[in-house]
């Protein structure tokens, strides 16, 4: 019985380290395919320094004459249905100069989320 006890008890610590572990190791950022999630999990953070008018990089116009807190100035840059053929995730990906610019490029799941939300409609989601 006292064994039994023991080994539940073990089990159980183990369980719950397992699990913390876990937790601190998983980067739930929320992202998911929408423009809406896209826009504060990317766009604010990462381009909207640049891409609003004004700003201190371009001046009196957004970079690019992309605003991209304005749904139909993204929209305009994708193709819908068709992410490779969509400037947008073309310039995130592999068309230079890269985006966002002077600084570290888009992790994969920022890029696969462009992907999916145009190939899905690009729809003001
Ligand atoms: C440091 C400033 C800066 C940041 C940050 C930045 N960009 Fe840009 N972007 C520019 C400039 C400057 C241009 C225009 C020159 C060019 O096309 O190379 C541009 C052009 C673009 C274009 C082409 C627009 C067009 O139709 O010609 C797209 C698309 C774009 N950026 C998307 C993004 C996205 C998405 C992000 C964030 C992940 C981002 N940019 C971050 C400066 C920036």
């Amino acid at each position: 019985m006292k064994n039994l006890v023991a080994v539940t008890v073990l089990a159980s610590v183990c369980a719950l380290s397992c699990n913390y572990r876990k937790d601190k190791s998983t980067t739930t950022t929320g992202l998911t395919a929408t423009y809406s999630s896209i826009n504060s999990n990317i766009f604010i953070p990462k381009c909207v320094s640049c891409h609003t008018s004004p700003n201190t990089y371009c001046g009196a116009t957004a970079c690019g004459s992309l605003d991209t807190s304005v749904y139909s100035q993204v929209a305009a840059r994708t193709s819908a249905g068709s992410p490779s053929s969509s400037n947008l995730y073309l310039r995130v990906t592999t068309q230079a100069p890269v985006m966002p610019l002077n600084a570290s490029g888009l992790s994969a799941e920022e890029q696969q989320a462009i992907f999916n939300w145009i190939l899905n409609g690009a729809r003001n989601n």
